[in-house]
C-alpha cells in the first residue's frame, strides 16, 4: 500500500531534525516574565528579517492577525479586506468578536485589492459611511491560489492612503522567494506584519507579528488578554529560530512542484480558465463544481486533498511532498471525472 499523499495544507508539515535537537537542548525562561532568551532571539530575528523595530511570538497566525486588529481599531470601525482573505473567512468571526469591528470586503481574485473600490470606500467616510480604520492584505494570498501580493499595487496602496495597514503575510517568506522581493521590502508598506511558522517553514507551532515598538508592547497586553502568553515558550522558539534559519530558501523546491501540479490542472480542466500561471508558490486552487467529488476521488487514490468553498478545490505542496508524490497527483488529476 502506498503512503497517504497530504497536499490538504502546509500546515501538515512535520518538524525536522535538527528542530527537534533545537528543542531538546532550548534554553528557556518564564515569558511571561519577558525571561525567555529563545523567545527574545526568535522575536529579534524576524523583526530583523522584516525590518521592524519589534516583534512578539504568538501561538497561531489568527492571534497575530486578532492582535492586530485590536491594535488598528475600536470596535464600530470597518476594516477593509479581501472577500476570502483569511481574516474575514476562515477565523470563525474572530475580528467581529474580539476586536468589535465589521469588514468591508473586495474581491480579490487576482491575489490584490482593487485600489480604487477601496479608496472610494474609505472616501465613503465624508457621505457618512462607517469609517476604515485598517486594510488588511493578505500576502501570499491564500484563496486565490498563493499569488503574490504585487509591490507596486502594494506601494501604490499604501502611498494613497493613511489608513493603517496589516499585512497577513502567513506565507510571506514563499512571497519574498517567488518574487525576489525582500519581505522587508513588502513589510515596509505596512504598518504590522504577521508570519506562520508552521506552514511551510515546518515549525510545529507559532507565529510572529511585527511592527512599531509602541505597537508591541500593546501587542503584549493584547496576547496577554487573549489568553496567548506562554511560559517557557522558548521550546517552540527554538524550532522557529531553525526555520528561519534553514526553512526559507526551500521553498522553492515546492513552488516548482506545485508548478508541475498546476501544468496537469490546466491540461486536465482548461475548460475552467486556470491557467498554470497562476500558480505562483506552492497552492493550486482552481474552480469547479464537482470539487467535493475530487477529493473523494483522490482519497480513493491515496492523496487528501480539500476545498476551501463550495466549487473551489485546493492543493498544497510543502516539505512532506516529494517529486514522486508530485507525480502520483498529477497522475490522480489525469483521472478525475
Ligand atoms: C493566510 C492565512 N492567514 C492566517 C492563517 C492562520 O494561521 P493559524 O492556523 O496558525 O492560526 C492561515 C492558516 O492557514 C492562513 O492561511
Amino acid at each position: 500500500m502506498n503512503q497517504l499523499v497530504d497536499v490538504r495544507s502546509d500546515t501538515v508539515t512535520q518538524p525536522t531534525d535538527e528542530m527537534r535537537e533545537a528543542m531538546a537542548r532550548a534554553v528557556v525562561g518564564d515569558d511571561g516574565f519577558g525571561a525567555d532568551p529563545t523567545v527574545q532571539a526568535l522575536e529579534a530575528r524576524y523583526a530583523a528579517l522584516v525590518g521592524k523595530p519589534a516583534a512578539i511570538f504568538v501561538p497561531s497566525g489568527v492571534m497575530a492577525n486578532q492582535i492586530a486588529m485590536r491594535l488598528h481599531t475600536s470596535p464600530g470601525d470597518t476594516v477593509a479586506a479581501g472577500h476570502a482573505s483569511h481574516v474575514v473567512a476562515f477565523e470563525m468571526g474572530a475580528s467581529a468578536k474580539n476586536a468589535g469591528i465589521q469588514f468591508a470586503t473586495f474581491r480579490d481574485d487576482d491575489g490584490y485589492l482593487p485600489r480604487d473600490a477601496v479608496l472610494d470606500r474609505i472616501d465613503a467616510e465624508v457621505d457618512h459611511q462607517a469609517g476604515v480604520r485598517a486594510i488588511v492584505v493578505e500576502n501570499t494570498n491564500m484563496y486565490a491560489g498563493g499569488r503574490v501580493y504585487p509591490l507596486d499595487e502594494l506601494r501604490a496602496l499604501r502611498s494613497a492612503t493613511s489608513v493603517p495597514m496589516h499585512m497577513d503575510g502567513a506565507r510571506l517568506f514563499n512571497a519574498q522567494v517567488a518574487s525576489g522581493v525582500s519581505s522587508a521590502t513588502y513589510a515596509a508598506e505596512v504598518d504590522t506584519v504577521m508570519t506562520c511558522l508552521s506552514k511551510g517553514l515546518c515549525a510545529p507551532v507559532g507565529s510572529l507579528l511585527a511592527g512599531s515598538v509602541e505597537d508591541m508592547e500593546r501587542g503584549r497586553v493584547e496576547r496577554k488578554r487573549l489568553g496567548g502568553s506562554m511560559r517557557q515558550a522558548g521550546f517552540l522558539a527554538a524550532a522557529g529560530l531553525v526555520a528561519l534559519d534553514t526553512m526559507i530558501e526551500r521553498l522553492a523546491d515546492d513552488h516548482r512542484r506545485a508548478r508541475r501540479i498546476a501544468d496537469a490542472v490546466e491540461h486536465r480542466f482548461s475548460d475552467t480558465g486556470y491557467r498554470a500561471t497562476d500558480c505562483e508558490t506552492n497552492i493550486v486552487a482552481f474552480n469547479h463544481p464537482s470539487s467535493r467529488h475530487f477529493v473523494e476521488q483522490l482519497e480513493e487514490r491515496g492523496i487528501l486533498a480539500g476545498t476551501v468553498a463550495p466549487g473551489r478545490f485546493r492543493l498544497v505542496v510543502h516539505a512532506g511532498i516529494s517529486d514522486s508524490d508530485v507525480e502520483r497527483v498529477v497522475g490522480a488529476i489525469g483521472e478525475l471525472v
